[in-house]
């Protein structure tokens, strides 16, 4: 399972790429908002770093309006990948985008007949979101496995990205479920390097190396 970041703020994309293990970066409307600054300079500026694919939400009434958007967004780098809300305009839209060559990630995925209608139209990535349906009192990671199983029996290309991650478990399941990739919080990826047990044998080692030192 790979690594997306789930974030619109630089430093972050920065610092993740730096580790090494980052093979792409998923935003959304509200992640944008919550970084401020100007939307094509966030773009310009996370196309600099990353090479794998980013996902960038296009915002439209209509299936002609997302695809025109999306176009121009596509325009920008090759590896942008076109998030779009899944909905009847939406699929319309993933549709023509596939047959144009773009990819595409349709989110806010909740179901697995959503992923398969989403898989149907052609979409390059599906994004069913964990934590908001752990939020309902429903278990997320079951959507998740179903997706990754219905697509993976009809043979589908769609990969499927688990969203809305929450916490480091979230991450582990979404390994266990089959899901290709999870996008994870920036806060989240740090915690996955967390374990008491390191941090217990790290103290350890550098005491017993500070003795070896001394002699
Ligand atoms: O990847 C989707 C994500 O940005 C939504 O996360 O925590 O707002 O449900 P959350």
């Amino acid at each position: 399972m790979l690594f997306f970041l789930d974030t619109a703020k630089i430093d972050e994309v920065k610092e993740a790429a730096e580790m090494g293990i980052l093979a792409g970066v998923t935003t959304n409307p509200s992640l944008v908002a919550k970084a401020g600054g100007d939307f094509k300079n966030i773009v310009k500026q996370i196309c600099a770093i990353v090479e794998g694919p980013i996902s960038l939400e296009v915002v439209a009434k209509n299936a002609k309006d997302l695809v025109k958007e999306a176009r121009n967004l596509a325009k920008q780098a090759p590896n942008i990948v076109i998030k779009i809300p899944m909905g009847k305009e939406g699929i319309k839209a993933v549709t023509q985008l596939a047959a144009e060559g773009i990819s595409t990630n349709v989110t806010l995925v909740f179901s697995v007949s959503q992923a398969l209608l989403a898989a149907n139209a052609g979409a390059t990535y599906v994004s069913p979101f964990v934590g908001r349906i752990d939020d309902i009192s429903w278990e997320g990671m079951d959507v998740v496995r179903d997706i990754v199983a219905v697509l993976d029996y009809y043979q589908f290309p769609t990969q499927v990205i688990a969203a809305s991650i929450r916490h480091p478990l979230h991450v582990a399941e979404a390994a266990k479920a089959g899901a290709h990739i999870a996008t994870v919080p920036f806060e989240v990826l740090e915690k996955l390097f967390d374990h008491p047990l390191t941090d217990i044998g790290v103290e350890r080692f550098n005491k017993d190396w500070d003795k070896v030192k001394k002699k």
